[in-house]
């Protein structure tokens, strides 16, 4: 519609002006709000921009490949990736309290970000050229709760403001700043990004490393990643997509109950629907999802998934409740 083709073109023509004939890289996280910062960045500067994919083995399922092919193929972007899965996985071994996993990963994040910005750095020298610029997705609802805005109280460390290094050497493009999530899918939409990216739920830059209430394992993850692919799939298949904001899935990897399946006792992990509907995250209420949607989800999850046994709805507004659980 045309403010939403209003908010484009200003984007555009201000992204040109703050960057001139310079290099920008910017970080794709698997989120709809870095692809559609970079798709705007790229629709206004085109190749003067790389794209840097650091994959920390934290994403749900197909979203990797969602990045480096679905996305490369909307914009044409040059994109760099690191595979870093065993990093992050030895990184955050026997850690377990929320805000200690998200320093490591935001910690680990930034390291390996810097690794693969050498390599682009120095591709740009041999061909004579500096990259000034870094573009940031950051939206107005994390500016918010980073305590960026007026008089806001720092709630969690969102690990993608704030966490950047003090020695910054780029200038930052942060073309979604004032924009709220609505907003910046309109924008991606108009930009021509596929539905399946624009349409993505927010998830958060720790990834499924703050989903899992305990210790982050490979095997863990695997398992999360099953029963959130499940999860997601019924409710896109019940058309429901667009009632829930999002529907975070969770293992609590540190609670185990008892449970009967086939002919044997299971002691097996508790799976958490989290689904909410909100404006903007700063406020949620839980989704009042069809008996029948939960129904499947429940039987598939436990049948499909080892080492689960059960599933429980969280039932919490925020406040009191975060969305997410750690
Ligand atoms: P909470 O759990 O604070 O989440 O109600 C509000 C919104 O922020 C997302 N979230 C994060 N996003 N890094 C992020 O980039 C984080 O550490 C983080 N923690 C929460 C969450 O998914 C929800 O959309």
């Amino acid at each position: 519609d045309w403010s939403t083709r209003g908010i484009l073109d200003e984007q555009v023509s201000r992204i040109r002006e703050q960057i001139g004939d310079s290099r920008v890289i910017c970080g794709l996280s698997g989120g709809v709000d870095s692809a559609v910062a970079a798709a705007l960045v790229q629709r206004a500067v085109g190749d003067q921009l790389t794209c840097v994919f650091v994959d920390h083995g934290l994403l749900r399922e197909g979203e990797a490949e969602q990045v480096e092919r679905d996305f490369v193929a909307a914009t044409g972007v040059n994109l760099y990736v690191a595979n870093e899965q065993e990093r992050f996985l030895s990184a955050l071994a026997g850690v377990t309290d929320p805000e200690q996993k998200r320093k490591i990963i935001g910690r680990e994040f930034i390291r390996a970000f810097e690794e693969a910005e050498r390599q682009i750095i120095a591709q740009a020298a041999a061909e004579g050229e500096t990259i000034r610029f870094l573009v940031q997705g950051t939206l107005y609802p994390d500016v918010v709760e980073s305590g960026g805005g007026e008089g806001a109280a720092n709630i969690k460390s969102h690990h993608n403001v704030g966490g950047l290094p003090e020695d910054l050497k780029f200038e930052l493009v942060e073309p979604l700043r004032a924009l709220f999530k609505d907003e910046v899918r309109a924008v991606g939409a108009e930009l021509g990004l596929p539905p399946e990216i624009v349409g993505r739920q927010p998830f958060p830059g720790p990834g499924l490393g703050i989903r899992i209430v305990g210790e982050v394992t490979g095997e863990r993850l695997d398992l999360l990643r099953k029963a959130d692919a499940i999860a997601r799939a019924e409710l896109t298949a019940a058309g429901l997509d667009d009632e829930v904001w999002q529907m975070p899935v969770v293992l609590l990897a540190d609670v185990r109950s008892v449970g009967v399946q086939g002919d044997g006792r299971t002691y097996g992990h508790p799976i958490v629907l989290r689904p909410v509907s909100s404006e903007d995250a700063m406020t949620a209420d839980w989704s009042r999802l069809p008996f029948e949607l939960l129904a499947r989800i429940s039987n598939r999850i436990t049948n499909e998934v080892d080492g689960v046994n059960r599933v429980v709805l969280d039932v919490t507004s925020k406040p009191p409740g975060t969305i997410e659980w750690e």
